[in-house]
């Protein structure tokens, strides 16, 4: 239908925020039926039957507000990570959480820093608070450059973000890395330690725990640093919005003073409880994403592609000029990956028959001559 008004003379608009106008729009996935959906680092598992039960149970509340400060699921998150409640802050997904981060961090004028290309929605809720972006360039290896992020630091910076696995080229930090990383940054600067992906990492012989560090740290009474973690990724509920944020006390009143009230709802709560009981069961399908991670990016590397390594629900293909081109291919065969043009494809892990699927088209992408694009593209 025609948005009402379209057909009238262009009125002037309202006295918005100018300085908006160039800020992109963020689309995410549109509904579209029949497609396998390797393009938003989603679990292809449907929630375990305990959660869907705990949702059912509670759907008969919906009448009444959610609990707003979700003193049960709070409750459940120290309990699990030897934390008060009162360190940690619930939002709506851990992307609700990186919005208020950056309420309480920043002014106009004021700095963040991010590594690039990271987590797409970085930029645009920079923007919107009118902090000033500061993209520091991943290595050729496609790793977060940490001590560039460091040296980039002025003394207008009020945010850094750290986002390990690094959304979309899948790598990870170790706390080693984090640590000296740390130990030059102003004690005064607020880093946050994003590990959305955090559940998929392995094989690295210090992995960050970027909860585990930012407890140590509370510990010692050190309170710029915090560290997010979602329901979205290896617990399977992105349609619910849950995510959570580790933080000194004073930040994390901060946090819930810019809060959309209510913004957990009564399911997103009660399922995220529920799915803290069948933790064995979510730890057993990041094994399996894990290991399906493991057999495509064997496959992908025996065919000659770049893949580098990655700790998330996802691979990354560094394919430059080819990543428009190998997403359409990839669409023709009823498949959604996330191209970055002039960059690369990400493409998430699913299901295994999913995963086959994707080895299918980049196979015959490669027997159509692509493979030459693939090979001598420039990389990141
Ligand atoms: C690095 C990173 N952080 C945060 C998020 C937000 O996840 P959610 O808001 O679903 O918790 C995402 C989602 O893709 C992500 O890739």
């Amino acid at each position: 239908m025609t948005p009402a008004g379209a057909d009238r003379p262009a009125a002037p608009r309202p006295r918005v925020r100018p300085d908006l106008d160039g800020l992109p729009l963020f689309r995410g996935r549109a509904a579209e039926g029949g497609m396998i959906g390797l393009d938003c680092n989603e679990s292809p598992f449907a929630p375990p039957v305990a959660v869907s039960d705990a949702i059912s149970a509670a759907a008969g509340e919906l009448n009444r507000y959610p609990d707003n400060a979700a003193v049960d699921l709070t409750a459940r998150l120290a309990e699990r990570y030897g934390v008060s409640p009162a360190n940690l802050t619930l939002g709506a997904g851990s992307v609700g959480l990186c919005v208020q981060l950056i309420q309480i961090a920043c002014a106009a004028g004021d700095e963040v820093i991010i590594p690039w290309r990271s987590f797409e929605v970085y930029p645009a809720i920079a923007r919107t608070a009118g902090a000033v972006v500061r993209r520091i360039p991943l290595t050729p290896e496609h790793t977060l450059d940490l001590p560039a992020m460091a040296a980039a630091i002025s003394d207008r910076t009020r945010l850094v973000f750290v986002c390990s696995p690094n959304n979309p080229t899948g790598s990870a930090v170790s706390r080693a890395e984090v640590e000296r990383f740390l130990a030059v940054v102003p004690s005064d600067v607020l880093v946050v330690l994003d590990e959305a992906y955090a559940e998929f990492t392995t094989g690295d012989a210090d992995p960050l725990d970027g909860f585990g560090l930012v407890r140590d740290r509370l510990r010692q009474g050190r309170t710029n640093v915090v560290a997010l973690r979602t329901f979205s990724k290896a617990y399977g509920l992105a349609g619910l919005r849950v995510g959570y944020c580790l933080s000194a006390v004073p930040v994390a009143e901060l946090l819930g003073r810019v809060a959309v009230p209510y913004a957990v709802a009564t399911l997103a709560q009660r399922a995220a409880v529920a799915a803290l009981d069948c933790e064995e069961e979510v730890r057993g399908r990041c094994r399996h994403l894990v290991g399906e991670r493991e057999r495509v990016r064997a496959a992908l590397l025996d065919a000659g592609w770049d893949v580098p390594v990655s700790g998330a629900n996802f691979l990354w293909l560094p394919i430059g000029s080819a990543a428009e081109s190998f997403a359409a291919h990839c669409r023709g065969r009823r498949i959604l990956v996330k191209a970055f043009p002039g960059e690369g494809v990400r493409v998430t892990v699913g299901a295994d028959a999913e995963n086959d699927a994707l080895l299918a088209a980049a196979g015959q992408f490669a027997q159509v001559g692509a493979v030459d694009v693939v090979r001598s593209a420039p990389l990141g």
